[in-house]
């Protein structure tokens, strides 16, 4: 079979694009917005992209509040979602309004951040605090605008629960980290396994 995405091909019941690029870290951004409601919600285009310094992106299809706010305030924090997480972060990916505190609204304790003014969630493993950086409104490649953008944070802070580091590295197997998949899957990282670098 090929696919072209912008020609619904009948025989597939979904869009495979999501089922393909697999499995995808999810970044539950907490933020902040002007009058002091917290907001949090998971993103799945959401990854790491650089270690020198540490950067991460997140990217909205539509305009969300998590833009919103990152962009308004200067900053947000990325909150690691494991399986114990996972109906709670479920539940924040609800479209509430912009004066609803999705925190509040599903119970999650919050802790306040260091050096970032969006509080982090209690419970994760760890949390990225971070500074937004810039947006990049997204376009095709024939110029047309679209309604997403990439949100870009350099990561300033890390809180990591103790409970998660052994002899001096992390080591997430009590916790699991969860990511997605396409469809309404998700994927439990379970197996791991090293390999020596050729060098
Ligand atoms: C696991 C998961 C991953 C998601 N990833 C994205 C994403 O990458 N981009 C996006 O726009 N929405 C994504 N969503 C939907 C948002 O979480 C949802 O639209 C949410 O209401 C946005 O909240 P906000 O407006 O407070 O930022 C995802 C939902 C779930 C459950």
């Amino acid at each position: 079979m090929y696919y072209k995405p912008l020609q619904r091909n009948d025989s597939l019941s979904h869009d495979p694009f999501n089922a393909l690029v697999v499995p995808r870290p999810i970044g539950w951004i907490s933020t902040i917005s002007r009058e002091g409601v917290v907001n949090l919600a998971p993103y799945s285009y959401f990854n790491a992209v650089s270690n020198k310094p540490p950067m991460v992106l997140f990217a909205p299809v539509g305009p969300k509040d998590s833009q919103r706010n990152a962009e308004a305030m200067g900053d947000f924090v990325v909150n690691l979602v494991t399986w114990d997480l996972r109906e709670k972060m479920n539940a924040t990916s609800a479209s509430v309004s912009p004066e609803i505190s999705e925190p509040e609204l599903v119970g999650l304790e919050m802790k306040p951040s260091q050096l970032v003014k969006p509080p982090r969630v209690a419970a994760a493993a760890a949390a990225l605090e971070c500074r937004w950086v810039k947006s990049v409104p997204l376009e095709t490649a024939a110029g047309e605008r679209m309604a997403g953008a990439i949100v870009i944070g350099e990561v300033v802070g890390i809180h990591i629960d103790d409970a998660i580091i052994v002899d001096g590295r992390i080591d997430l197997s009590a916790r699991q980290v969860i990511s997605r998949l396409g469809y309404k899957d998700y994927g439990v990282l379970d197996t791991i396994f090293s390999m020596p670098s050729p060098g």
